[in-house]
């Protein structure tokens, strides 16, 4: 047989080959055929069992010996988990670390799940969710970046798309493939306990940080990203985790729907539901917000996964529900999709009876189903499901990932108050004092949801305190007295006095969800003691806040000569701080979020109509160590409707040092007939001068930015009419025709 012969028939036989495997080989499981063939596909090879086994996460401590002891996995209860009930989605809440806490030990963890998968008869692999909310914070030896309400303070969308990339694929490289994040909750009222999870208090802003990291996230696709609470979940009328809301339809449209607008336009591939009420619905059992607005107004085509134990709660918490079979047939026909149960997998076979009585039609099952199956093949988790630690070692705490950490916590910080420039310190200072509970801690740097909910050990994390950082920063002749007996007051107006330099550092302890709520934004009682005893004395000091939100200080805008205010800054915190004190970072932070001079009825936010009370620091407040000049406003003097203009403005570095500037564009309606907001923000840019140097920024405004709700007709509308354009201290007016 001739050489030419013999390789047609090999041609032959190889494709032949081919086409049988692709026969016998399940469409599902081939990844050439198109995902909604495989959905199909997959779906109708289901039992009902499977079925309801794909719309159940479990807690992943459930897999262990005696659920909480964080110890190995017990074969037993792996097996009855994933293989006897089918359970398709895993979560690793607060707490759901395995035991040690270390990389290797996470990808074992993560590994032996998706093995037993390949025990079931479908082999349907596990969506596995973590709260990866500030870096991959459950894992010791991550990287933790800035909380969002610091990473709102920067201003920088490119940067916050850039972390939440690096911190996917940390993710991934776990074998996890879900993160809880990005938070979109728009922070309305500070005394809330989860303030320093958002993303701050203007819906624009929230909108495009959040879609950015939504485009961060699921670059790689090997990570879906879920765009969390929906919805109301940051206004409780209480200013206290969890309590009742009451939203006017008119904020639900313009303060907080706007972020979720925004994700789904990012393609975010979940939505997790709020764990409270609006207007007096539990929202897990409201069919008008899940169904009718989320899906029927919004588009939202995704996954619905509900907060931990939130059906649940429908009976213990809400009192909506009579019994745990009423509160699964409420959340279901509601329109959730996954129930994070998150501890008892015999709510499987709750649901089977339900679904037998049709109590909840067996479309609303296949319909949840198919969107879990859905992602599932989109993250190509059917084909690569075991993943390599060797990768997760390399990545994990990188020095990539240090870098860009310790660069978004210096543009986080906000420089409040610098009083006859005491600010930039010395290196050469002789001697410095520092004091405050936050000084000598990481953990204070990180807030909660690190490595633990209530967050971490100071063991557990790398990295340089404040106080290791100033060490490091000033000169070898250089003293630095470190006094943290701050209740014994005469010693400590003693060393203020002996030193050149006084250095405060305080803030509150880790915190996660109810645990945070503050109700009077105030420091600890210690810690008030430590400032008004400075202030008593006279002394001079700087003054810098490790805090989670606004708090109102002992003095307020006087509380020091200096006040530094640096949110969450995570484990590269203490060194951007230090850099900052000592002008190797000219601070540049913004607030995003109004900073209130006392207690009152909140929202305070400052595009509210009426604001009861002159904010103590309105929202995009921040000094820099240079000034900058702006000029020359460009704005059209008409502009016909639906058209985008262009607008643009120069602006001039007049100072000595190399300083960033956030340029903030508002638009003010001056429209009669419908009560906008007031100014809302519709654009920023961050610019960076050298002494001297000045720039010109443009912005280009749509014709949606300038659309206002109506909420007679529940429109987003363009009303021909005046609009003030405001960029620092400028304004231009131009008339929509
Ligand atoms: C919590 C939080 C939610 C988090 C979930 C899983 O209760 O409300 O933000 O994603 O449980 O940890």
């Amino acid at each position: 047989m001739n050489k030419k012969l013999f390789l047609v028939l090999l041609l032959v036989i190889f494709l032949v080959g081919q086409v049988t495997w692709g026969q016998s080989k399940p469409i599902y499981l081939n990844p050439k055929v198109a995902t909604e063939k495989r959905v199909a596909d997959l779906l109708a090879r289901m039992t009902l069992r499977e079925k309801l086994g794909q719309i159940t996460q479990i807690e992943s401590h459930r897999l262990m010996r005696d659920f909480w002891n964080k110890g190995p996995v017990d074969p037993a209860w792996l097996n009855k988990v994933i293989v006897r009930y089918g359970v398709g989605s895993i979560l690793s809440g607060g707490d759901g670390a395995p035991a040690p806490n270390n990389i290797r030990e996470w990808v074992k963890f993560t590994n032996q799940i998706q093995r037993a998968t390949l025990k079931t008869r479908l082999k349907i692999p596990v969506l596995y969710g973590v709260d990866a909310v500030h870096g991959h914070n459950n894992v010791i030896g991550a990287t933790i970046y800035p909380y969002n309400l610091g990473l709102a303070a920067t201003f920088n969308e490119e940067l916050t798309r850039k972390y939440a990339s690096l911190t996917a694929d940390e993710v991934a490289a776990t074998g996890i493939n879900w993160t809880f994040a990005p938070v979109l909750d728009v922070a309305v009222d500070p005394r809330w306990g989860r303030t320093h999870e958002t993303l701050g208090e203007d819906p624009y802003l929230v909108s495009v940080l959040g879609a950015a990291q939504i485009a961060g996230f699921q670059r790689s696709k090997k990570v879906a990203a879920c765009a969390k609470h929906f919805i109301g979940y940051s206004a409780p009328e209480s200013g206290l985790d969890r309590h009742p809301a009451y939203i006017s339809e008119r904020d639900l449209y313009e303060i907080h729907l706007p972020p979720y607008y925004a994700a789904i336009r990012a393609n975010v591939a979940t939505v997790m539901i709020n764990s409270g009420a609006v207007n007096d619905v539990p929202v897990h059992a409201s069919k008008k917000l899940l169904t009718e607005l989320l899906r029927g107004r919004m588009g939202f085509k995704g996954l619905l996964v509900s907060d931990w134990e939130d059906v649940q709660k429908l009976v213990t918490y809400h009192q909506y529900a009579k019994n745990l079979d009423q509160a699964l047939i409420l959340a279901y026909n509601a329109g959730m999709d996954l129930n994070m149960v998150p501890m008892d997998v015999s709510v499987i076979d709750r649901l089977e009876t339900l679904v037998r009585k049709k109590k909840i039609p067996i479309t609303r099952i296949d319909e949840a189903v198919k969107r879990i199956l859905r992602i599932k093949f989109q993250l190509g988790l059917f084909e690569r499901r075991i993943v390599d630690p060797k990768l997760a070692e390399k990545i994990i705490g990188s020095q990539e990932s240090k870098k860009l950490a310790r660069t978004l916590a210096q543009q986080s910080i906000v420089l409040l108050r610098n009083q006859d420039n005491i600010l930039p310190l010395s290196k050469q200072t002789k001697s410095i004092l520092v004091t405050g509970p936050s000084a000598d801690s990481l953990s204070r740097l990180c807030g909660g949801w690190t490595i633990h909910w209530q967050g971490a050990e100071e063991a557990e994390l790398k990295g340089q305190t404040v106080l290791e950082a100033i060490q490091n920063k000033i000169d070898s002749d250089s003293t630095i007295t470190y006094f943290d007996q701050v209740h014994n007051t005469k010693k400590l107006v003693q060393l203020a006095k002996e030193a050149d330099q006084v250095v405060v550092v305080v803030g509150e302890k880790p915190y996660a969800e109810q645990e945070g709520d503050n109700p009077q934004l105030r420091l600890s009682p210690m810690e008030e003691k430590l400032l008004t005893t400075l202030q008593d004395n006279n002394i001079s000091f700087v003054l810098v806040v490790v805090a989670g939100r606004p708090l109102i200080l002992p003095k307020g805008e006087e509380a020091a000569d200096a006040i530094v205010w640096a949110f969450l800054p995570g484990t590269e915190g203490g060194s951007a701080i230090a850099d900052v004190l000592f002008g190797d970072y000219n601070p540049s932070g913004r607030l995003p979020i109004t900073f209130p001079s006392k207690v009152v009825k909140f929202p305070v936010a400052y595009y509210y109509r009426e604001n009861q009370t002159t904010p103590l620091y309105e929202f995009g407040y921040g000094l820099s160590y240079t000034t900058f000049k702006y000029s020359n406003l460009k704005v059209p003097i008409k502009a016909k409707a639906g058209n985008p203009v262009e607008i643009s403005v120069t602006v001039k570095n007049n100072g000595e040092l190399m300083g960033e500037e956030v340029v903030l564009l508002y638009l003010q309606h001056n429209t009669k007939n419908i009560t906008p907001l007031r100014k809302t923000l519709q654009g920023f840019k961050r610019v960076s001068l050298e002494p001297g140097e000045e720039k010109t920024v443009s912005f280009r405004i749509t014709a949606d930015q300038r659309k206002i709700f109506n909420v007679n007709k529940l429109q987003w509308v363009e009303e021909p009419g005046e609009i003030t354009v405001k960029i620092g201290d400028l304004s231009r007016k131009m008339l929509i025709e």
